[in-house]
């Protein structure tokens, strides 16, 4: 395989919280690889630790040791950030689906989706097709000028996954992203995860408990005593 297909790499990543008594083990020299335009899922009991992993590939909490690589560049190097700005390597690089969805609470659904696509510089024309293409989508265009608050549960969620693609991003980290949603939306939610993989040679990890959405996945990915084991999507069991 050649240096350019790599997505997100993990080497040797360990993660401990606290110390002495109130010390948690959660990975132990975990390695696995997620290619571009692969689709991984991640599965593992509660309390495993998907979130704290997700966490640590999107550059939002340091490991204790290891090394993350995303697309060609080296991010963490066992001890420290290896990049100048982990800032902008996550608007720019990185799409956030997680398990609260933190939308902000006083900007509509609208500036919502366009907030991170505005940060980075793109074009009005450029970020408001894109956000009402993905607002159509997941059928809440409709609401385009709506608060969060006066939203449902479930289409709040579909907004925080719209928002999280609406930069067209790398790689994309998503906890759980069908978890507050009908049978059919989570299907449509997986569906454009697997297409946006395939047309725009994105890598994925998406956290899930739900065994009907692994179909759509390339790779399952599962955390068992500390490390990382890489599985073929016809031969994993849920636990
Ligand atoms: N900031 C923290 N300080 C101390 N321990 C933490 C911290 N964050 C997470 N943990 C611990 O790390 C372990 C993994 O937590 P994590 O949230 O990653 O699990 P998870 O697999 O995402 O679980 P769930 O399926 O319930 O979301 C847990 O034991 C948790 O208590
Ligand atoms: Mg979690």
């Amino acid at each position: 395989m050649s240096g350019s297909d790599i997505g997100i790499k993990v080497e040797n990543l360990t993660k401990i919280f606290g110390h002495g008594d109130n010390e948690v083990r959660v990975l132990e020299g975990a390695s696995f690889e997620v290619k571009k335009g692969e689709f991984a899922a991640l599965v593992a009991p509660s309390g495993a630790g998907k979130t704290t992993l997700l966490m640590m590939i999107g550059c939002v909490i340091k490991p204790t040791a290891g090394k993350i690589w995303l697309g060609e560049e080296l991010v963490w190097d066992e001890d420290r950030w290896v990049i100048d700005d982990v800032r902008k390597i996550r608007r720019e690089k990185i799409g956030f689906i997680f398990q609260a969805h933190y939308l902000i609470p006083f900007l509509t659904v609208f500036e919502n989706v366009t907030l991170v696509p505005q940060t980075i510089g793109w074009s009005k024309e450029r970020y408001e097709k894109k956000a009402m293409e993905l607002l159509e989508y997941f059928d809440i265009a409709d609401k385009r000028d709506f608060l969060p608050s006066q939203l449902s549960g479930g289409q709040n969620q579909r907004v925080a996954i719209a928002r999280a693609l609406a930069n067209e991003p790398q790689i994309i980290l998503a906890d759980e992203p069908t978890a507050a949603l009908d049978m059919e939306r989570a299907v449509n939610v997986v569906k454009m995860l697997k297409k946006i993989t395939v047309e725009q040679n994105v890598a994925i990890i998406m956290v899930t408990h739900d065994e009907r959405m692994l179909p759509y996945c390339d790779k399952i990915l599962s955390i068992e005593h500390r490390k990382v084991v890489t599985k073929d999507p016809k031969e994993i069991k849920i636990v």
